[in-house]
């Protein structure tokens, strides 16, 4: 339902600021996570985009934290419990299990994350993971495909 959601939220519109930040809006809303939202690549480290939640540390280095892992590896990172994540980035205390899932371009680099934390321990799951990763193709394919490259 909230891949259908992001997908006609996401349609039609042309400014991908406005388009990150609802559909950051929107999966907080619809599921009460902590913090949910988007780091993007760019001058080489990943730097905060709009989000939902608390505030956030402005940049990660490539394999620094889950977002920095999630960016080297190009793949989507589970973390049951960020105290047993070596490097996590504690950007709030709160924190306490997380998944980052890579946004990718038509060449199948990494462009930015997504990135949601939760305050339970434990939260995500395989099946998450691949609900996320097809919300994040619909994120994609309305902000980053080739004929419409803007992040
Ligand atoms: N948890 C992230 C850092 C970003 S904040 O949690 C919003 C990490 O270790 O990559």
């Amino acid at each position: 339902m909230l891949a259908k959601q992001v997908d006609s939220l996401l349609a039609g519109e042309s400014n991908p600021t406005g388009q990150l930040a609802n559909a950051a809006a929107l999966l907080h809303e619809a599921m009460g996570w902590w913090w949910t939202g988007f780091y993007l690549v760019k001058d080489g480290e990943l730097q905060l985009g709009p989000f939902q939640g608390p505030i956030a540390c402005y940049r990660i280095k490539q394999g620094r934290g889950v977002c920095g892992t999630a960016w080297q590896e190009n793949r989507t990172v589970i973390v049951p419990d960020v105290e047993q994540f070596p490097g996590h980035i504690a950007c709030s205390s709160m924190s306490r299990s997380e998944i980052v899932v890579p946004l990718r371009n038509d060449k199948g680099e990494v462009v930015g994350v997504l990135d949601i934390d939760s305050k339970e321990l434990a939260t995500f799951d395989e099946e998450d993971g691949r609900w996320l990763e097809e919300i994040v193709h619909i994120i994609e394919r309305h902000t980053v495909t080739p004929q419409n490259c803007k992040l």
